[in-house]
């Protein structure tokens, strides 16, 4: 049988997933290296090129781990799309608490960031195609206050500047690499959905930065969805997919997982392909898969782990406890989403 990566190359398309670098170690699981070597095209860092791993003490980067990850991507003939400069998220200890016993200034932790761009970007120059510059800026709607807005550690200390600011350094170290915005949540405008109108905002965002000549060159939509809100519908996808297009920008999905709630029900039918949770989970990879295929400008399709037995669901949401979020079963089994998305690259 054809791999997922051969398919996608006749659509000029990366498949793509999110690599464990523990797992990809375990000798003791070597199905995790085959499946992400052969399988795939390209891969993502889940956590080594985040700043808490990259710079765990001050001044002192470890570059072991994101280093052995290019070497694979190399040796694999993948791409590697680089995740992420900017965060709120798994910062350092030493950058957050300084900021918070306010041994690190204002000005003072502008230039950090700016120099931890630099820092990585530079190292990586023209081995990475696409880098989430700034990931997750913007609130969700049930956030307080209400209206959205700006949310997390940069945008409280250095205002909402830091987006151009970030773009502008990334640029500056690599003329060549794809700069991307990545959020979840904008995977569709309006339709009834409330966290829908993220997207807009997050549109209005990257227009307004691209008004202000910010090197901005794509929009990354996560794709982490769930059964229990239902099915996203393909034809509102593709438009979210052609209005960013629309102002000149490549698109992906960088994230794409699809979560069940663990019911009784959904246990007991884990394997089954009639389980009606594995059915509609499908159903949302081939979606955006679906949507992404009819859509130039949408060049890579990344998997959040492409097993059950490796996810950050299951770890994340424990209640109620969510789970079967990826295209392989525990056991290295492709389940009906694998079949779905395979379909759609061999019939679009
Ligand atoms: O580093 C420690 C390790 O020393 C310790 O042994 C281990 C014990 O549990 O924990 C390790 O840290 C964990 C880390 O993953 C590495 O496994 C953190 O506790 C855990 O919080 C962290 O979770 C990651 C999460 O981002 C945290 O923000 C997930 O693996 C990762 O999949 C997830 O990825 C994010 C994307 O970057 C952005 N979009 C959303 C997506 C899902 O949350």
């Amino acid at each position: 049988a054809q791999s997922l990566r051969t398919l996608a190359l006749r659509h000029g398309l990366q498949i793509g997933t999110a690599v464990d670098m523990a797992a990809l170690n375990n000798a003791n699981d070597p199905r995790y290296r085959q499946i992400t070597a052969t399988e795939f095209s390209s891969v993502t860092a889940e956590n080594v090129m985040k700043w808490e791993s990259l710079e765990p003490t001050r001044g002192n980067y470890d570059w072991a781990p994101a280093d052995q990850l290019i070497d694979f991507a190399k040796r694999n003939k993948q791409t590697v799309r680089g995740h992420v400069l900017v965060w709120q998220n798994q910062l350092p200890g030493w950058l957050t608490s300084g900021v918070e016993d306010g041994s690190i200034s204002k000005q003072e932790l502008r230039e950090l960031l700016r120099k931890h761009i630099t820092t990585v970007v530079s190292r990586y120059k023209g081995k990475i195609s696409q880098w989430d510059v700034v990931n997750e800026a913007v609130s969700d709607p049930w956030d307080n206050p209400p209206t959205l807005h700006y949310k997390g550690f940069w945008a409280q200390h250095l205002g909402p500047g830091y987006l151009a600011d970030a773009f502008r350094w990334a640029r500056a170290a690599d003329p060549k690499v794809l700069l991307f915005y990545n959020d979840y949540n904008i995977e569709a405008f309006g339709s009834g959905n409330p966290a829908n109108d993220k997207t807009q905002f997050v549109y209005d965002m990257v227009k307004g930065l691209l008004a202000q000549r910010v090197p901005i060159d794509g929009v990354g939509s996560q794709g982490h969805l769930g059964t229990q809100y239902g099915n996203y519908d393909t034809l509102q996808v593709t438009d979210a997919l052609k209005r960013f297009t629309a102002l000149g920008l490549a698109t992906a999905f960088t994230e794409v997982d699809v979560r069940s709630e663990m019911t009784e029900a959904v246990q007991a039918g884990d394997s089954a392909e009639i389980n009606p949770r594995l059915q509609a989970s499908a159903a949302n990879f081939s979606v955006l898969m679906k949507a992404c295929l009819a859509v130039r400008s949408c060049i890579s399709f990344t998997v959040w782990g492409f097993s059950d037995k490796h996810s950050w669901v299951p770890t994340w949401f424990d209640n109620p406890p969510e789970g079967l979020a990826t295209i392989y079963d525990e056991n290295y089994q492709p389940k009906r989403a694998y079949h779905e998305i395979k379909s759609d690259l061999i019939f679009a």
